[in-house]
């Protein structure tokens, strides 16, 4: 039986006609925690919205399957139906739709109150989605969006970029209990591929496994602390030449 929830082979993906992804192998299994690391316009941001099939990502070659279930001829709101939730970078600001009605829209009555609580959200419930959101309440917000919609596979997109340290233990805290993080490994139904640039959510959340992701492709992979130690130390040049190294060895 296959356990993982995402299965991604061999991925290309444009923006125009410049190809961003390189190809990507990444399989995701039912509980695991996966980080992605990466310098600035490497195409991180770019993976996650071409998981989504977002407008403007094109998959030119390979595949993404979540939950068996190949995703070529679906729409985003069908990837998000086979429980594919985001959390944007950049989250998109809509005006007219006020926080509390667009939770309504998407928590199917999923009972609210204690994320609402604590995300420190109930002063923004009444005010339009993303407007006028300073960065930390804008990733507050985009964090309690993923507790409305409950998906089985988050995509997180640098949660800590922006927010100041007591409200990164916040948000670290919220993606936790997501993620069902308090329960043994076996029992998890939740699965996530997080962005972090600082590594910072890594304190507080468990990330079982770390991936490299340079110019559209993954370099490296392994333990994600180990990762984030070695690039703090050598930056991503580090990376370049750590990879060189081995190669020679072999
Ligand atoms: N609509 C677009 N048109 C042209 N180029 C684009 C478009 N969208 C993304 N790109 C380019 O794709 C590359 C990858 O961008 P992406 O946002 O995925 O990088 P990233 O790894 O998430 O970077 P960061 O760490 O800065 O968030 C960048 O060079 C970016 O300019
Ligand atoms: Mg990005």
């Amino acid at each position: 039986m296959n356990t993982n929830i995402l299965d991604i082979a061999n991925l290309h993906v444009a923006v125009g006609d410049k190809e961003i992804i390189k190809g990507i192998d990444l399989s995701i299994k039912k509980g695991e925690v996966h980080v992605l690391f990466g310098p600035n316009g490497s195409g991180k941001s770019t993976l996650l919205c071409a998981i989504m099939q977002l407008p403007g990502y094109t998959i030119t070659e390979g595949s993404v399957h979540i939950h068996d279930t190949d995703t070529a001829e679906l729409t985003t709101d069908a990837i998000a139906n086979l429980g594919v939730g985001m959390s944007f970078q950049y989250p998109p600001k809509i005006k007219g739709v006020t926080l509390r009605r667009f939770l309504d829209s998407i928590s199917q009555s999923r009972d609210l109150h204690s994320s609402i609580a604590a995300l420190n959200m109930e002063p923004f419930l009444e005010r339009e989605l993303n407007v006028g959101f300073s960065g930390g309440e804008l990733k507050r917000a985009e964090i309690l969006k993923l507790y409305a919609q409950s998906p089985d596979l988050l995509l997180i997109d640098e949660p800590e970029s922006g927010v100041d340290i007591e409200n990164i233990t916040v948000i670290s805290n919220a993606i936790n209990t997501i993620l069902q993080k308090e329960s043994p490994m076996a029992s998890r139904e939740r699965s996530a591929l997080i962005i972090t640039h600082t590594g910072n959510i890594l304190s507080t959340v468990h990330a079982d496994v770390g991936h490299v992701f340079m110019d559209g492709k993954i370099i490296c992979t392994g333990n994600p602390l180990d990762i984030m130690e070695d690039i703090k130390k050598g930056g991503f040049s580090g990376c370049i030449q750590c990879i060189a190294n081995h190669k020679e060895k072999q």
